[in-house]
């Protein structure tokens, strides 16, 4: 398994171009699915996430066709097409590696009146069930059954548009029922959705192939569900996690960082985190310039929420960033009951660091020691790099399997900004 190398110390100055965002483009993808028409997404990120939805599209009789070589800067175009789906069943050994192959639940079942997709299962952050998108998906009139770790969903006679009140914010739920809906018959209402930009630039794209949606990025979505939708060609909207990233790397080695490609508006309350912890942050139209303060970092108090909250999949990073500030933090969970798995391995590197309950009590260590260490999940193999670019000596993360899944090229979008990482194939 591979692994990466790094030399710590060195501040990171140039700049950096931010690719399609993965989340958007994970729920970009199956909606191929609702049209036999083609659909042409443009800058997608080549990240091991996109390959294995891919194949699971492929699996279901998706064509795929990937437009020629183009400048790495400018992410991957794909011309999707569904013009028979041959088979509605997602199966274990795909879904089991990637959550988010759920997705194609509710558009097969709105394209083909059936699906059979494996449960998920849970993975290193959680359990992660995904029951609001059955209950969703039952408020269309679907019946589903459970059997062998299956869900079974059938709507022989189509989905009925209703009313879909979910509990609690959820990404992916919010993501299946708005597909879902673009093709039941019918007005579809749902309350309390999801208002992430990813879920923004998912309604973006279904209205571009003619869906009818209203509420778009607040929390009362209204569909008018149609009989059919047509092709349209799409762009990823940049990914706001991958620059956040970045920014906590500037940040953390003290350097300056030119983001390119992203939209600040989407950045949502890191922004303010950042500014509070010391770090100034100059957005222009699509660009973000991102420096450590004067006065350095300082600790803050961040609790994770839905947007335009602050985003939990931002908080492994900036706990690496806060192990050097000046003062204590406190950094509160409240969306995965597992998000901390990054915590024993930064602390090797000498942060200090009490995870309480939902809390993380950090205290800024004067500095961090590169050790080895391991990745458990996408995120806190990102928040180890980042504690290893600033931290004195080597630090080598091995399983970096969970960063390709979600960080493009990053050694080499690293070591154009100064940063001496490797990586390594460790046979
Ligand atoms: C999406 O996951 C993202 N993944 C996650 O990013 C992100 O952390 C999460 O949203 C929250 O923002 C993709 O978009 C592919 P949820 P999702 O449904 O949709 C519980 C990354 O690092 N829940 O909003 O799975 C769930 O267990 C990944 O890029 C239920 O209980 O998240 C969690 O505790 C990690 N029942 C909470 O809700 C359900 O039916 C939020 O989950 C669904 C969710």
């Amino acid at each position: 398994m591979d692994k990466i190398i790094i030399r710590g110390g060195k501040p990171l100055s140039g700049r950096i171009p931010i690719s399609g965002a993965k989340n958007a483009a994970l729920t970009l993808l199956p909606a191929a699915i609702l049209t036999e028409e083609p659909l042409t997404l443009r800058n997608l990120p080549r990240l091991a996430d996109i390959d294995t939805f891919t194949h699971l599209l492929n699996q279901h009789g998706v064509s795929m066709i990937l437009e020629g070589s183009r400048p790495e800067e400018f992410g991957r175009v794909m011309t999707l097409k569904a013009s028979r789906i041959t088979s509605t069943v997602a199966p274990y050994d795909i879904v089991r590696r990637m959550r988010a192959s759920v997705l194609v639940l509710g558009p097969l079942l709105a394209r083909c009146g059936e699906a059979t997709v494996s449960l998920p299962g849970g993975c290193a952050i959680g359990t992660r069930p995904i029951d609001l998108h059955l209950k969703g998906l039952e408020a269309l009139g679907a019946k589903i059954e459970l059997a062998q770790g299956y869900v079974k969903a059938m709507a022989p006679d189509g989905l009925k548009g209703g009313v879909v009140r979910f509990p609690f914010v959820s990404v992916g739920a919010t993501e299946n029922i708005l597909m879902a809906a673009t093709l039941a018959d019918g007005e579809t209402i749902i309350e309390n959705a999801a208002r992430e930009p990813e879920i923004v630039d998912l309604a973006n794209c279904l209205t571009a192939m003619g869906a009818e949606i209203e509420g778009v990025g607040t929390e009362r979505i209204v569909v008018k569900g149609k009989t059919r939708l047509h092709g349209a060609t799409y762009a990823v909207m940049a990914d706001r996690i991958e620059a956040g990233s970045y920014a906590c790397a500037a940040a953390i080695t003290g350097g300056e960082l030119e983001l390119v490609g992203i939209n600040a508006d989407t950045m949502g309350s890191v922004i303010q985190a950042f500014e509070e912890a010391g770090v100034s942050i100059t957005a222009s139209r699509n660009s973000l310039r991102v420096a450590r303060s004067n006065g350095g970092l300082k600790g803050i108090s961040v609790t994770t929420a839905p947007y335009p909250g602050f985003p939990t999949d931002m908080q492994a990073q900036f706990m690496a960033m806060l192990a050097l500030a000046d003062g204590a933090s406190v950094l509160t969970e409240t969306i995965f009951e597992n998000r901390y798995m990054h915590v024993p391995e930064l602390a090797r590197m000498g942060a200090d660091i009490q995870v309480r309950g939902r809390s993380a009590f950090v205290r800024g260590a004067e500095f961090l020691t590169g050790a080895p260490v391991m990745a458990t999940d996408l995120r806190a193999s990102m928040s180890l790099v980042i504690a290893g670019l600033a931290a004195r000596g080597e630090t080598t993360v091995s399983r970096i399997y969970h960063l390709d899944r979600g960080y493009e090229r990053l050694e080499e979008k690293l070591s154009a900004v100064g940063a001496d990482i490797e990586r390594v194939s460790a046979g």
